[in-house]
């Protein structure tokens, strides 16, 4: 097998020729990519081609090496010359909610009195299909603006929520995964549905979405305590009509909504119990938060092969709790960041994994650059099932990359001109950069312009 690690031709395909004649472009730049997982190889899995080059044929990456090395493979293709700027994958935001984008940064609640004072009335307003569509264009310019290329969003009960926001992505190219979100109880009536219109909604919303170009439906139950026993159970029923759907929810988040959801399940043997009874446990299964778990629900969790979603600015805005990332890294389970928008107070992948950094130090394991990295890209994709296709720089894979400049402000640049190493010169951009960082945004191997500002 070929040395990944240093590869001193192009690693690729021999001669991108445009097939099809679709554009060839060679984007040059330090180009960082993954071996591996660093959480299990060590930061060494972390590549860096100091002067390198991606090249993209049409919608795929076709090679990455050195530059000069690709320039003289392909001399007909078109070179962007980045610069020293960093060539990553973009990032992948692995739980959010777009409809919450008007309501970040709202002051003063815990989960469940925030939930119903700022995120219930905004979300209400999303059975409007021009305010839907108006806030899914502006929420996904904001996050490729800040660099990421796919999310998976929550969208609202309105099915209309679901169309605008898979339309808005598609109109991007974007792979992104969403799904209406399902709640037949404790919540105003207006965003109510029931157990079967929750799965008869939903299951028009995936003939209708999943598998659409690169769109993704993942099955949406908000959290144990807004669906019914019923409910979960009829959308556990639907998963298993369409396995290769990915299920979106929350666990595990608040010890008030811990204590809610032993009063309402107090037949459950814990909360992971209450989704696993109704079907809603397994390999695709994502779960936000995830931060007070018993050592059965961890153990079960990995057992299934769940994903188990960090949000550390929401879990630190909201006043939720510190994830456990050391511990439950180490017995393997599956890991994405995510900013939890706008339960989070961020767009930004970067300050995201800033939150992880500063989440990790007060649990005292200093998490690496490299494993900040990997989490915000490959790792993201690997717990949505993407890996294959999305969260790394590699031949074949989708060309969904940015560029990222190290020196975004003078407070990073002043740090970064001191570095000794490159990691010393990323950590600064992580910790304090945002979009201001982002220099280019490729999605789908199209270079995306940047966005009017967002209006009203
Ligand atoms: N739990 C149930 N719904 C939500 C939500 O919208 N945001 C967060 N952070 N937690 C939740
Ligand atoms: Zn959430």
């Amino acid at each position: 097998m070929r040395d990944l690690r240093h590869p001193r031709t192009p690693i690729g395909f021999a001669q991108a020729q445009g097939a099809g004649g679709l554009r060839v472009e060679l984007i040059l730049g330090q180009v960082l990519h993954f071996a591996a997982d660093p959480f299990a190889e060590g930061p060494a899995a972390a590549l860096v081609e100091t002067r390198g080059g991606v090249l993209v044929d049409g919608t795929r990456i076709a090679a990455i090496g050195p530059a000069a090395a690709l320039r003289a493979a392909h001399p007909a293709a078109r070179v962007t010359d980045m610069g020293s700027a960093l060539l990553s994958a973009g990032f992948v935001d692995a739980h959010a909610h777009y409809p919450q984008t008007g309501i970040i940064a709202s002051w003063g609640k815990r989960l469940i009195d925030w939930l119903n004072s700022y995120t219930f009335p905004e979300e209400m307003r999303f059975g409007d299909p021009a305010h839907a569509a108006a806030v899914a264009a502006r929420y996904l310019d904001l996050v490729l603006a800040h660099g990421t290329t796919t999310v998976a969003s929550f969208c609202t009960s309105h099915p209309e929520s679901v169309d605008a926001l898979f339309a808005a992505a598609e109109a991007r190219g974007m792979r992104i995964a969403a799904g209406k979100t399902c709640m037949d109880r404790n919540a105003p009536p207006g965003l109510c549905d029931t157990a079967e219109r929750a799965h008869d909604e939903s299951a028009a919303l995936i003939a209708r979405w999943h598998g659409r170009g690169r769109l993704v439906y993942a099955i949406t139950p908000r959290f144990a305590p807004t669906s019914t026993p019923e409910q979960l159970d009829a959308l556990g029923t639907l998963w298993a009509d369409h396995p290769t759907c990915l299920m979106q929810t929350h666990l595990s988040e608040q010890t008030e909504e811990l204590d809610w959801v032993r009063a309402l399940y107090p037949e459950a043997r814990d909360y992971l119990d209450v989704y696993e009874r109704a079907g809603l446990l397994g390999p695709g299964a994502l779960f936000g938060h995830c931060i007070h778990l018993t050592g059965r629900e961890r153990m079960r969790l990995r057992e299934a092969g769940a994903a188990l979603i960090h949000c550390p600015t929401s879990n630190a805005f909201i006043g939720s709790g510190l994830f456990d990332m050391a511990g439950l890294i180490a017995e393997g389970q599956r890991v994405g960041l995510a900013t939890d928008t706008g339960g989070g107070s961020s767009f930004s992948m970067l300050r995201t994994m800033a939150a992880a950094y500063e989440i990790g130090q007060l649990r005292g394991r200093a998490l690496h650059p490299a494993e900040l990295w990997w989490l915000a890209t490959a790792g993201g994709a690997r717990a949505m099932g993407m890996a294959e296709r999305i969260g790394n720089l590699a031949p074949g894979m989708e060309a969904d990359l940015i560029a990222l400049d190290l020196a975004s402000t003078p407070a990073i640049a002043q740090r970064s001109a001191r570095a000794g190493t490159f990691w010393e010169a990323v950590f600064p951009t992580i910790m304090m950069g945002d979009d201001r960082a982002i220099a280019g945004v490729w999605v789908n191997g199209q270079r995306q312009r940047p966005a009017e500002a967002p209006r009203g």
